[in-house]
């Protein structure tokens, strides 16, 4: 089968307020051409979802969040709910980020509900996994994948996969200008989808699209692009800038 459309999505982080992420968001808005083969998203900060969705209002750019929870409403401090992120204007969200894993300890099983419960909101979910670099170097990397995979993915039935995407950034690549090579990310795409295979079925592997993240760059996008199961890229620091980011989606 040909190949999947691509995903370029960019990772706002902890950057931007009201007016500079309009104005970042409507710079790249303006860098999107009349695409059919990618989608571009958007995941600014919670605060600024609304302001993002409604100057964005009308142009192809797809807006989530960089969390969710699972429940609708709640005693949950600290956390947005899937129907406050539609409200907001957005209709995906990131869980499993390895900033989340790392440094607010979130765990496969916690990934999986906030996974499920964007599911059954109807939210397109970007799902990341990711080796750190001490786990590369014992030759852990694939056990370590299979893992978060098979636990983030439990009770999510094939049907659901439709709305699923997955973000492979190797921990090693994120915001440190080292990039895995075409190659490394080429395998170890290629052995995640041989997991969702294993997991589900062929037709679902085939058609899950897998982004690659990890200090993706104007000078890196096209050749990473060009391999056979990267399906598009989840970008942080080159997002932050309209005219890098804008060169990243609109890869050759
Ligand atoms: P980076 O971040 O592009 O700055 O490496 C990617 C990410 O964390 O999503």
């Amino acid at each position: 089968m040909g190949k999947r459309k691509a995903l370029m999505a960019g990772n706002w982080k902890m950057h931007t307020t009201a007016v500079d992420g309009c104005q970042l968001a409507v710079d790249v808005a303006s860098a999107c051409a009349d695409f059919t083969d990618r989608e571009v998203l958007l995941a600014p900060p919670f605060t600024i979802l609304s302001e993002v969705s409604h100057i964005l209002k009308g142009r192809p750019v797809i807006i989530g969040s960089q969390n969710v929870c699972w429940e609708e409403k709640g005693a949950f401090t600290g956390e947005i709910s899937p129907i406050m992120v539609q409200a907001a204007g957005g209709s995906a969200a990131i869980v499993g980020h390895s900033e989340r894993r790392q440094i607010f300890g979130e765990t496969d099983e916690l990934i999986n509900k906030r996974l499920r419960g964007g599911l059954s909101f109807g939210l397109l979910m970007i799902f990341c996994v990711g080796e750190t670099l001490e786990e590369r170097e014992a030759g852990k990397a694939f056990a370590v994948l299979y893992e978060q995979i098979k636990k983030g993915l439990a009770d999510v039935a094939a049907p659901d996969m439709a709305k699923v995407v997955i973000a492979y950034e190797p921990v090693w690549a994120i915001g440190t200008g080292k990039t895995a090579s075409k190659e490394q990310a080429q395998e170890t795409h290629a052995f995640i989808r041989g997991v969702l295979e294993q997991i589900y079925e062929k037709n679902v592997a085939e058609q899950t699209r897998i982004l690659y993240g990890g200090s993706v760059k104007p000078t890196n996008v096209d050749e990473l692009m060009a391999q056979p199961d990267i399906d598009g890229a989840l970008v942080g620091g080159a997002a932050l800038d309209a005219q890098s980011f804008g060169r990243i989606i609109n890869f050759k």
